[in-house]
């Protein structure tokens, strides 16, 4: 098919505004999900369902079956971050646009574009010898609860002989890899409250408690200026990578320079200074607060004590954490480090265990082996800072979890003017092509374990 038609079938996917998160576009994930479903049919699915939700369903499809040949599932997501800062993005968020070789929405690259790269890499191939699997979620932005019912319902689904799951980016340009870990996450609302209502602050200021000072210091107890977590216990089951992997990790081709000036764009970088910044970014938890809601944010000035203040906060968890046992630890330690005359308040939003994948099986060496044919260089193994929530359920139903991308470092994921370069998804569909062939071509006793598991 030609590229331009390529890119209409994109843009028509990157044009729905399905941010799961927001209640308000339900009907727009709705949609994505349709287009989906529409996009499987196209290539040969004849089993395309809807499972889970009515209006962030999972798309589930089957492919042509092949007796004898390899299952391969290949998992992606159809919802999207909010696109605010609107005022930031050079053109709407939800008005793709081509400009300098690249297409720029949001979607562009987490995970509408990858979800169509992997899609039409097999519209691209001469019907491989795959027995494909796909499972399209929407609400991978939101925690994936829907996916974890279902597979709880129906573990079946996810039964296979590898899992592909494309939500990544290079490592560099010119740099494809593949994932050992994915971070976990824990979301959740902070709320103190110091008094039944709001009160003036001339005549209350100097004696009243206040919820929005209170809560700065509890937040500051949390977290310290040396970057350092104090929730206790938090740091107690993370392990240092091996000297082999912090050597590993040298060779890459990040620059802790050029990260600041090109990448952060800030004047300086944070965290425990003991560790290198990959280190700080791929294998240590963290504490990010992500706004803070409450007292008077209008126009003008109003002279006014809050009564309550609710922070967002989230925490990434690195492998050996646990999402139940950090829940646990924080609440615990917002109750010891609020004073008494504050009421402070947990709510968790959504969260994701870390995962860990081990890369030895076959069909990582067939992915090397695509993307060195097509890119001239093979896959390098990395970490992610990042959390894809299913990850953990999907390697422990058995099946080999390739966690790899087409994406690049600045692609501005969940940021103003998300985009995703042109050649990299005219290399991406001719590696995913090749890889598919590559699996199909196998003598099943090459094949990786976790079929019958
Ligand atoms: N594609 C990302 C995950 C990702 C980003 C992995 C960068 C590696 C590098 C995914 O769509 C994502 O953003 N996940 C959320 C999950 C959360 C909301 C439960 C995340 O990491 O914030
Ligand atoms: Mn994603
Ligand atoms: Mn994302």
């Amino acid at each position: 098919m030609d590229r331009d038609q390529l890119l209409r079938e994109l843009t028509e996917f990157l044009r729905i505004p399905s941010i799961s998160t927001l209640p308000a576009h339900n009907q727009d994930c709705r949609a994505a999900a349709e287009w989906v479903a529409a996009a499987l049919r196209r290539i040969g699915c004849r089993d395309v369902q809807f499972l889970g939700s009515e209006t962030h369903p999972v798309v589930w499809g089957k492919g042509p079956d092949v007796p004898g040949a390899p299952t391969l599932l290949i998992y992606g997501h159809y919802d999207v971050q909010p696109p605010d800062p609107l005022a930031e993005w050079t053109t709407p968020p939800f008005e793709p646009t081509q400009r300098d070789g690249r297409i720029y929405a949001r979607g562009a690259a987490d995970d509408k574009g990858q979800v169509f790269c992997l899609l039409q890499a097999i519209a691209a191939s001469r019907r491989p010898a795959v027995n494909f699997r796909f499972l399209i979620e929407g609400e991978e932005e939101y925690g994936s609860k829907v996916l974890f019912d279902l597979l709880k319902r129906e573990p079946q689904r996810v039964r296979a002989d590898a899992a592909l799951v494309a939500d990544m980016s290079y490592i560099a340009p010119g740099w494809p890899a593949v994932y050992t870990t994915l971070r976990g996450l824990c979301y959740a609302e902070i709320t103190v409250r110091t008094s039944k209502t709001d009160l003036h602050s001339g005549e209350y200021g100097g004696a009243a408690p206040n919820a929005h000072e209170e809560l700065s210091r509890l937040l500051g107890r949390l977290k310290g200026a040396d970057g350092k977590i104090n929730i206790p216990g938090f740091y107690g089951p993370v392990k240092r990578p091996s000297k082999a992997e912090l050597a590993s990790w040298k060779k890459l081709p990040f620059n802790e320079k050029d990260f600041l000036n090109k990448r952060v764009q800030g004047k300086g970088l944070v965290g425990l200074k003991k560790a290198s910044v990959l280190e700080r970014l791929w294998a240590l938890p963290t504490f990010e607060i992500h706004g803070i809601l409450g007292g008077f944010t209008g126009d003008g000035a109003k002279t006014v004590i809050p009564a309550e203040a609710t922070a967002k906060v989230s925490m990434r968890l690195v492998p050996n954490q646990k999402l139940a046992t950090v829940e646990g630890q924080l609440v615990a330690a917002v109750k010891r480090f609020a004073p008494k005359h504050v009421t402070a308040s947990v709510r968790f939003l959504h969260g994701a265990d870390p995962a860990q994948i081990k890369i030895d099986t076959p069909a990582f060496q067939l992915l090397d082996q695509a993307f060195k044919e097509v890119t001239g260089r093979g896959t390098v193994p990395a970490r992610a800072g990042g959390s894809i929530p299913v990850v953990p359920a999907l390697a422990s139903a058995g099946a080999p979890v390739i966690l790899t991308g087409i994406g690049l470092p600045d692609d501005r994921l969940h940021a103003p003017n998300e985009k995703l370069e042109l050649k990299q998804l005219w290399d991406g569909i001719e590696v995913f092509r090749r890889f598919y062939e590559l699996l199909g071509s196998q003598e099943p006793g090459v094949r990786s374990q976790g079929r019958d598991s």
